[in-house]
């Protein structure tokens, strides 16, 4: 089995290439990828650089040029449900782009034509992280992830995002890795730490909990891939 864990920042990955310590590295397309085998599985992890269309571009290199079966995608995120406080973690149910808007057509923000707003994660990887959750007595919240290529520090933006999406955390990846995996037919995976609240201080926040943050998301994914052996 050979499973893909993304991020986006290097300072999502370096959690788990520390932890992997040995892995061969190839570079395609711009970007590096690190090959490793954990426990019989088979890994190949890299982080995209920040916003969709890399993100994209590197969930399906993973896929079509390494034969990545499964994606885990780990990192951190804003809050916008209020309950979700700093190194929180929180899984997508399902992700939605919000930056995307052909409203004039009579859509609703999001929609993508011969798609739909919602992405859903895989079911069977959302059991998977609700048994680690268990076992480890961790807390995981579920909800809806918003995806869009702005980092947002404005709380009337999260607001609307929040009202528009019903969403429970904003990030700028998940929507276009769901998209990809959802088109290639790949089980998918988004989990990420609460790094800042999407408000005025989200700058400041980030940079003071960007790196403990994706710890929290890094530790909880190297459970799941114990958990995945077992299978
Ligand atoms: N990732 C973490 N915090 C974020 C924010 N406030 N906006 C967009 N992406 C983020």
């Amino acid at each position: 089995m050979q499973i893909a864990i993304m991020g986006a920042m290097v300072e999502e990955i370096t959690p788990l290439l520390e932890y992997f310590n040995h892995y061969e590295t190839v570079e395609f397309a711009k970007n590096k990828y690190y090959l490793t085998s954990y426990k019989g599985l088979d890994i190949v992890l890299a982080y995209s650089k920040i916003g969709k269309v890399n993100a994209s571009l590197t969930a399906a290199t993973m896929i079509e040029r390494f034969g990545a079966q499964k994606l885990l995608f780990s990192g951190v995120a804003g809050a916008v449900n209020p309950t979700l406080k700093i190194g929180d973690l929180i899984v997508a149910t399902k992700l939605a782009q919000h930056d995307l808007d052909i409203t004039v057509f009579g859509h609703p923000y999001g929609y993508v034509p011969e798609g739909a707003v919602y992405v859903e994660s895989d079911r069977g990887l959302l059991a998977l992280a609700k048994s680690v959750a268990e076992r480890k007595k961790l807390y995981v919240q579920e909800g809806i992830i918003a995806t869009g290529d702005q980092f947002i520090c404005d709380v009337d933006k999260k607001e609307w995002i929040e009202k528009t999406f019903n969403a429970d955390a904003l990030e700028m990846e998940g929507a276009s890795v769901a998209v990809v995996c959802d088109a290639l037919q790949i089980p998918f995976f988004v989990l990420r730490a609460i790094s800042d609240a999407a408000d005025m201080d989200a700058g400041f926040s980030f940079d003071e909990f960007l790196n403990s943050s994706a710890k929290i998301s890094a530790e909880f994914i190297i459970a799941m891939l114990d958990e995945m052996v077992h299978d």
